[in-house]
């Protein structure tokens, strides 16, 4: 098996902004600042899973570093920095924190499997949308994929080419789609009425719409139903049975609308690639059916998202070689530009929720760790009981009792966990308290319930820690109701 490497590369820095906390050297704007470094940094071999797909499309063994690593001064250490040191500097807790070069290298894993392929790589923004983490995939060349229209509004301000932008979503509405038409973002085709509504866009804007149509394979990704989009009875897309109704209302509206592609999408956190290639040779099929019709179709939109090993048990997890791997031939035996829609993958493992500890109880048998941070940053737990890594961040007292807990947010609801049946030392109340894999869904899905305002971010970028998102405050939920 051929190793695929994930190398860690020096980055330019950004502008790091200045220390709120004098006192505190670690947020600030000088990268040369040395930290504590790690001893020892994790390590993990990832293997192919064992897919059904054969031997000689897979890709092999990957040396993956992760950014968040514990050293043999058990203390977590984002790239070098110690996570103990930033919490000490930070705006407030809970926060997330970055890696920078880790989302390179994640986009590097994409980039380096695409060798050979004509390809758009559209981060689904849904997944993250912080600008500054935009502008840098931006930066390193991926396209977006989009499912509102500020989503477009954003990707525009993060500078994508919004011709390499797709507009996903099963209740587009025509002010968005208005949008997306001024700026030759490709559309998605979703169902009868969306055709509509593409149409009436083409027109108010008077320019040709480029569109993919929606397929729903009917392919079963064998992951939470939550995040499965591509069976036959989810609400995404068309049913083929109505393909040829599609290609004649295409055909009637062509002063409006061209058709370019054909899409699918089958779900997320996937972790057998051989439904990938299942997906394809359907979709393969469908675009010879479609190009009989006489349509130029140049696109093959394969969405669908790959999982991290969220357990960190060094689980062997496809990796986006094995992904593109297993849909190559098809996609060049049909001379197709590939479109991919990678959102989790490329983010999720970037970063953690860093918390503090609020305290210990005990219920009956029942022990929690109780932190500051909780389903309104972090809902994934709660809502598809996803579960997530915790550790502490700093090594615990000699004395400190190994105990199983949940651990807890403050917020006023049972569902409130970030995690139940946790082995951990019992912390220190203020010990720092990290939610790893927190980079996909978590911030672009929390809320401010219970009054909690959304987190600050920060990014540790070329041995600096520097912030990427400023907190909520009350002060600016009170703005909504001023002059009411
Ligand atoms: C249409 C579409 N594209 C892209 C994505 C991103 O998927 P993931 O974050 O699993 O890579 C999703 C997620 O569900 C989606 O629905």
């Amino acid at each position: 098996m051929a190793v695929a490497h994930l190398v860690c590369r020096p980055l330019s820095c950004s502008k790091p902004l200045g220390n709120p906390n004098p006192a505190a050297p670690l947020l600030s704007s000088k990268p040369s600042l040395s930290f504590p470094t790690p001893s020892r940094c994790r390590s993990l071999a990832l293997r192919v899973s064992s897919s059904a797909a054969p031997a000689s499309v897979l890709a092999a063994e990957a040396s993956f570093h992760h950014c968040f690593s514990k050293s043999a001064d058990g203390y977590l250490y984002c790239e070098g920095v110690r996570v103990q040191d930033v919490m000490e500097g930070a705006e407030r807790s809970p926060f997330y924190l970055y890696s920078k070069a880790q989302i390179t290298r994640n986009f590097d894993a994409y980039r380096e499997a695409l060798e050979g392929l004509r390809s758009i790589v559209g981060y689904a923004i849904k997944a993250n949308n912080n600008l500054k983490i935009l502008e840098h995939l931006r930066g390193l060349g991926c396209g977006a994929v989009l499912v509102s229209g500020n989503e477009l509004r954003l990707a525009l301000r993060a500078g994508f080419d919004p011709t390499r932008c797709i507009f996903n979503g099963n209740g587009k509405i025509v002010e968005d789609l208005v949008l997306a038409a001024e700026n030759g973002v490709f559309v998605n085709v979703d169902s009868e009425f969306d055709l509509e509504n593409i149409v009436t866009a083409a027109r108010v804007v008077g320019k040709k719409v480029p569109v993919l149509l929606r397929i729903n394979p009917d392919v079963d990704p064998q992951v939470h139903p939550y995040v499965a989009t591509g069976n036959k009875t989810s609400k995404f897309g068309i049913r083929n049975e109505n393909l040829h109704w599609f290609l004649n209302a295409i055909k009637s509206y062509s002063n409006e609308i061209k058709l370019v592609g054909a899409h699918c999408h089958l779900g997320s956190t996937i972790t057998k690639v051989d439904i990938f290639r299942d997906a394809a040779v359907l979709m393969v099929n469908y675009i010879d059916q479609i190009r009989a019709q006489g349509f130029e179709l140049e696109y093959l939109n394969i969405g669908g998202g790959l999982g991290i090993d969220y357990y960190h048990t060094g689980t062997v997890l496809p990796a986006p070689m094995d992904l593109i791997n297993t849909v190559r031939e098809l996609v060049l035996s049909r001379d197709l530009t590939l479109i991919i829609e990678p959102g989790r993958s490329l983010i999720a493992n970037t970063c953690c929720l860093v918390n503090r500890v609020t305290g210990v109880k005990t219920n009956g048998t029942k022990k929690f760790i109780v932190i500051d941070g909780s389903m309104a940053e972090l809902i994934r737990p709660s809502l598809h009981g996803a579960y997530q890594h915790i550790e502490l961040v700093s090594p615990s007292l000699p004395d400190a009792e190994v105990s199983t807990f949940d651990v807890v947010g403050p917020v006023c609801e049972s569902a409130d966990f970030l995690g139940k049946d946790r082995e951990l030392p019992t912390p220190a109340k203020g010990a720092g308290l990290v939610v790893h894999d927190a980079g996909a869904y978590c911030m672009s899905m929390a809320s401010t319930y219970n009054l909690k305002m959304r987190p600050p971010e920060y990014w540790v970028d070329n041995g600096s820690v520097v912030k990427i998102r400023h907190g909520e405050t009350f002060e600016e939920f009170v703005k909504f109701f001023d002059g009411l």
